[in-house]
């Protein structure tokens, strides 16, 4: 799979792609995210859905302190910092090539006593399960993961089984193409899906997801 799939001089707006860095600001912290279009693609950039759902959670969406999370591909890593200095205990994940760059951004913008709170860890969507705990953790989150049809099948079987009945799945989305429709409706057929925020400005929704409860367990 292509990890630089658009053709970038083609797509309006998208210059601050380019930067070779972005600056943030969130729960008090200055974040310098470094970015690598050139080399690493959709992956080595921060993309708004990022930004949105770093809002959505420092202006209390959910409670993150002391919880158990993990980050799906989590590209720059922008997300998953946010979610630690929020007080999360986060394990921030991607595909192997992205790991270097996810790694020195953490580790730059993360100060040393929460440095024990990130774990980065390579995931690709339906392999690699067997190295996380099933239903292991209180809240997944992701920020702009769908988008590649042929990965709605793994990504879904991902979720699944970092699920526990109590998780919570927030991902935050900008829906680009009608395919993304596809997975909502996979989705829901596994989760209980709500959105809970929309970002008009970035045209980014955010999505919360849990397992189903059967009728029995009522
Ligand atoms: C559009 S980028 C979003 C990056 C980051 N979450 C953000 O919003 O700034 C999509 C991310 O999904 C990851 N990804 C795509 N397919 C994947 C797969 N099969 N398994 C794991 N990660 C995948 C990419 O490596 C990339 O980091």
């Amino acid at each position: 799979m292509a990890l630089v799939p658009y053709d970038s001089t083609a797509i309006w707006g998208m210059q601050k792609l380019h930067k070779s860095s972005s600056t943030f600001c969130f729960a008090n912290h200055t974040i310098h995210i470094k970015q690598n279009w050139t080399q690493l693609g959709v992956a080595a950039v921060v993309w708004d859905a990022a930004v949105v759902l770093c809002t959505f959670l420092e202006t209390g969406g959910i409670d993150l302190q002391g919880r158990m999370v993990i980050e799906l591909g989590a590209g720059t890593g922008l997300l998953g910092i946010v979610a630690v200095l929020l007080g999360a205990q986060v394990t921030i994940t991607d595909r192997k090539p992205t790991l270097t760059l996810l790694q020195s951004n953490v580790q730059a913008n993360l100060p040393v006593n929460l440095q024990p709170r990130a774990a980065i860890k390579e995931l690709t969507w339906g392999q690699d399960l067997a190295d996380f705990p099933p239903g292991g953790y209180d809240i997944i989150l992701g920020a702009d993961i769908v988008y590649l049809e042929e990965t709605f099948a793994d990504l879904l079987q991902t979720l699944d089984y970092l699920c526990s009945d109590e998780t919570v799945i927030l991902l935050s989305c900008r829906l680009r193409y009608e395919r993304d429709q596809t997975f909502l409706k996979m989705l829901r057929e596994l989760f209980t899906v709500h959105v809970v925020f929309y970002d008009p400005g970035n045209d980014v929704h955010i999505f919360k997801a849990q397992r189903h409860v059967l009728k029995g367990d009522l």
